[in-house]
This record gives C-alpha cells, structure tokens and sequence, in this order.
C-alpha cells in the first residue's frame, strides 16, 4: 500500500487524475472503475481540463461505475448515471457505448448483479479502480457487515449512509433505501486501486481502515491485503495515521 499525501483537495485531485491519465496514455484502451460522491468531482474535472489540452484521450477507455441507487432512474439528478455524464462523460470524448453503471431501474435485483458482474468479467476486468471511502468505512455501498459480500448485489443502506447522503437530497426521506454495488470480492479483482480521500472527518476511518485489524465491519480494510493499493488522501484526512 502506497500512500501520498496532498496538502489540500485540489492536490489530491490532480495526483489522483495524473494517476489515471497515466493509466489511460499506457493503455488507452483501458477499463476505468469508476466512483461518484463529492471526492472524486475535483479529480474529474483536472481529467477533463487535461482531455481539452489534449493530453488524455478517452476514445478507446471503457468504464464501469461501482454503484448505484436502486430505483432511480438515469435523468434523476441523483442517480449516479446523471452524475457521471455530468462530470465525466458528457465533458470528454469517450463512447457512450463504452460506459457501464448499473441499472437501478431493473425489478429484478438478481438479475442485474448478475449482468453486471459478467459484464466486468467480460471486459477483462478492471485496470484501474477509483474509490472513495464511506465515513464509516464502506466502499462502494459495501456497508459494514459480518462478512465480506464477494460480488455485486443489492444492498440496503444504513441510517448512517442515509444521513450522509441525505444532503443531495430534498429530505432523508427521499433517499433510496437500496442499491446495486460491485461486492468487495469485485473491488479485489481489479488490478490497481486508487482510494481517495480529504478532510478531517475522515480521518479516523482512514487510521481505522488502513492501520487497524482487517474486518467487515471497516470494509475498506480488506484492501489492505490488495497488493496494489494507493492512496491519495490531504493532509487533513492522513492526520491521524501512525507515522
Ligand atoms: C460512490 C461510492 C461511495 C463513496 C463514499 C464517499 O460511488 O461508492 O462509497 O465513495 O460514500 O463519498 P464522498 O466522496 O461523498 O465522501
């Protein structure tokens, strides 16, 4: 595990999108794993800058996002789909054919997990994959548990995801109760992960996740025994790791 630190969001946003332009120039026809939520809008946006000087190209780059909401359709400005053509997609020149979020409007929960799982598989699985991380250690909307959950499935969030996600919404109540996310046995597959990650409210999860015992309960301390992990994270959210 390799870790970098930033001084400040802007920082981490160009180290994590120079990590994934390097990623798309040795491969352009790569397979990006891709995140939402408000850590990796920055990164996004430095991708997008570098992509209208020329400097990335996502013609050839295919993408699989983590999640989704169960329920949500794509022109909801919530669901994750909306999010990604907003920050991404729409704003360089990858295919649309070639971008993949799950599809919270299926009825049939099984059914989509499984597509979507193949379809990683399909792809050859994932190159690089960018996450996030949960204040309470969930990656993906892989919530703590007693186990680890191995591929993608319906998941029902917690009160604690709620609340935290609550702000993008008119009212908790208007959160969906469900999702569809890649299982922590997806997330271990791919060949290189990138977890960012700034502010201080993070910094306990992150000296929990990444220093502590190895647990379902913090999932995202399971990538401590992936073997190509980095991460990226300002100074404030590595405030608390043992140096
Ligand atoms: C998003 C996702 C989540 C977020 C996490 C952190 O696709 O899977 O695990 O990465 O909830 O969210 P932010 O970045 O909003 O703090």
């Amino acid at each position: 595990m390799k870790i970098y630190e930033a001084k400040d969001y802007q920082e981490m946003s160009r180290k994590a999108a120079n990590i994934l332009s390097a990623q798309v120039i040795l491969k352009p026809d790569c397979v990006l794993g891709l995140a939402t939520g408000s850590t990796p809008i920055g990164t996004y946006d430095q991708l997008v800058e570098w992509y209208k000087k020329g400097d990335v190209d996502f013609a050839e780059v295919k993408t699989v996002n983590l999640d989704e909401y169960r329920g949500l359709t794509r022109d909801n400005d919530q669901s994750y789909y909306y999010f990604m053509h907003k920050h991404l997609f729409d704003r360089v020149n990858i295919k649309p054919e070639n971008t993949n979020v799950p599809d919270g409007t299926e009825p049939d929960a099984d059914k989509e997990c499984a597509r979507y799982e193949a379809l990683i598989a399909s792809m050859g699985g994932v190159d690089i994959q960018l996450l996030g991380l949960g204040h309470n250690g969930h990656i993906g909307f892989n919530e703590p548990a007693g186990s680890f959950a191995r591929t993608t499935h319906c998941v029902d969030l917690t009160e604690s995801t709620i609340e935290a996600n609550k702000r993008f919404f008119a009212s908790a109540d208007d959160v969906p109760r469900q999702a569809f996310t890649m299982g922590i046995g997806t997330i271990m597959k791919a060949k290189k992960i990138l977890l960012i990650v700034n502010g201080e409210a993070k910094a306990d999860i992150v000296a929990k996740a990444f220093f502590g015992p190895i647990t379902p309960e913090v999932p995202a301390s399971i990538l401590q025994l992936h073997n190509d992990v980095v991460i990226v994270g300002d100074s404030a959210a590595l405030s608390k790791i043992p140096r």
